[in-house]
């Protein structure tokens, strides 16, 4: 059945993921032809339909420049100082593809065996470190041969290549075109691998790899397009929340002051990121920030109800996040009996949203590329957050538990995390967060995964061959022609690996 009668014949039980399967309709489209574009406003387009998470385990710098290049949005989460989160969105808009601006270095003091101590801890799967002195400016460059048990005992200073031995690159020169200065300087210099990138004082401003440089113009032909502003900057977004005076009226100039910092940083997002976004507060919060930034893309949320998303699109919102609880680390529905399963969720929100011309996000639950396919069946793109907190960019160390490497994840919901600050999001006090209050998420452990490219690569992959299955040559066309069926228990079953003894993992999440 269509949406329109598929969801209410299932009324007044709700569907999520599992629920439902897509049938599959005559197609004259192949899945590499497809075409993901989507937007989460008329100013901010995107290429493909992901964003990462605003979550502290999940989006920094670091994972939004990695989703940008792949043509998606990463938010930045509001778990830092304001002044943090601004360096953070700076770091994004600054940066310059293939150039890598914050590189380890190691001191010219330091032993052989710190090196070696720092390489374990934080699992570099490279030895080979620019050396700095504590005005950070070049000293040398550490070369990873050196860098072993034997020399344990000698200073960096001793073993390393020194200054006036090496080739370095003005900044200033790679301005315009990084890849290609590099490339050329790569095949000039035989045996090279690692430019060094200084500033006119000396001081070391980043470092491009050969490896990295022959990966981008390999890919060149059939990587995807990156997210980019008006000005060829990558794109992001920042999370921020309802701060309040000690009165607890809206913090009105520090939220304009943050909102304006961000957008002096050329932010092209901001998302007001709530458990409860039906509410008084938001909308009021919305309705000030688009009072005062009319150009701003405005993502507001959560909500999981029409009314929900009508309301939040008078106050202002361009874009509205659907999902209470779906999260792989929520535990709302549990805590606070509320939250609708997703799918039936997105397709209440989806009455409100046609209403108003907004764009949806399906926010939480998603665990395999098919999930994604159902959810851009009913919305415009989907965020991810267990999927991609696995990643080698989000943030947090690797840790090692019985041989196996993971990651943190944990709920923003969680009392960790909203200890750290999140407390304001589930409408809480950060100084009540521990104490007081029932936390609606949990801290877990995800295996580490990969690369984001990785990742985006095998689920995109899935979503195409969904898209290809319905005949579907773009998102609007996969909304148009979804034709959904009840999956009944045995379904569910059939529908994964069974019966066999499983000895490759599976892609698509
Ligand atoms: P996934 O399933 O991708 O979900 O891991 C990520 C989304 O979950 C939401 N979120 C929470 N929801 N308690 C909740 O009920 C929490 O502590 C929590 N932390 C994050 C959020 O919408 C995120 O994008």
């Amino acid at each position: 059945l269509p949406a329109e009668r598929f969801f209410p014949a299932n009324l007044p039980s709700a569907l999520t993921f599992d629920d439902v399967s897509l049938a599959t309709l005559y197609s004259e489209v192949l899945p590499k032809d497809t075409d993901l574009s989507t937007s989460l406003s008329e100013r901010l387009p995107l290429q493909i339909p992901i964003i990462s998470s605003d979550m502290d385990t999940v989006t920094e710098s670091r994972m939004a420049i990695a989703m940008a290049l792949n043509g998606g949005l990463g938010l930045i989460h509001y778990n830092l100082p304001a002044k943090e989160q601004i360096k953070e969105v700076a770091r994004v808009k600054h940066h310059v593809h293939g150039l890598i601006q914050d590189p380890m270095t190691v001191k010219p003091t330091a032993t052989i065996a710190d090196v070696l101590e720092m390489i374990d801890l934080r699992r570099f799967d490279f030895r080979t470190f620019p050396v700095v002195d504590e005005a950070g400016k070049l000293v040398g460059l550490l070369p990873g041969n050196v860098v072993r048990e034997r020399y344990k005992a000698l200073k960096v200073a001793a073993v390393m290549t020194p200054r006036k031995q090496l080739l370095t690159v003005e900044e200033k020169r790679i301005a315009n075109d990084p890849i290609k200065v590099a490339d050329r300087f790569f095949t000039e210099n035989i045996g090279i691998h690692k430019i060094l990138v200084v500033d006119a004082a000396d001081r070391l401003r980043g470092l491009i790899t050969s490896s990295d440089v022959e990966r981008i113009t390999g890919e060149a032909k059939s990587r995807r397009k990156p997210a980019r502003d008006a000005h060829f900057r990558l794109v992001v977004g920042a999370a921020i929340s309802p701060v309040r005076t000690p009165d607890g009226k809206l913090d009105r100039d520090r939220i304009i002051a943050h909102v304006g910092e961000l957008m002096q940083e050329a932010v092209d997002a901001v998302a007001i990121s709530t458990a409860h976004g039906h509410t008084a507060g938001v909308g009021d919060m919305v309705k000030l920030i688009r009072g005062e930034f009319k150009d701003l893309t405005i993502i507001a949320g959560n909500v999981t109800s029409g009314e929900g998303v009508e309301f939040l699109a008078r106050c202002g919102a361009d874009a509205i996040k659907v999902g209470q609880g779906p999260g792989s680390i929520c535990t709302t529905r549990i805590v606070a009996g509320v939250g609708i399963p997703q799918l039936t969720a997105l397709h209440a929100a989806g009455r409100g949203a046609a209403k108003k011309g907004v764009r949806l996000i399906a926010d939480g639950g998603i665990t395999k590329s098919g999930d994604i396919v159902k959810a851009l069946t009913l919305a415009d793109t989907v965020i991810l957050g267990g999927l991609l907190a696995g990643c080698r960019e989000a943030p947090g160390e690797i840790m090692e538990i019985s041989g196996k490497l993971y990651k943190q994840y944990r709920g923003m919901g969680s009392h960790a995390a909203m200890k750290a600050g999140s407390a304001a999001r589930y409408g809480h006090d950060k100084n009540d967060a521990v104490r007081k209050v029932a936390a609606e998420g949990i801290e877990a452990l995800k295996e580490v995964s990969g690369s984001v490219d990785d990742v985006l690569g095998a689920l995109i992959g899935g979503v195409q061959s969904g898209m290809g299955y319905l005949g579907a040559k773009n998102l609007p066309e996969l909304r148009q022609k979804a034709r959904y069926i009840r999956v009944t228990p045995a379904g569910q079953k059939e529908a994964s690996p069974h019966d066999v003894i499983e000895v490759a993992t599976r892609s698509g999440g």
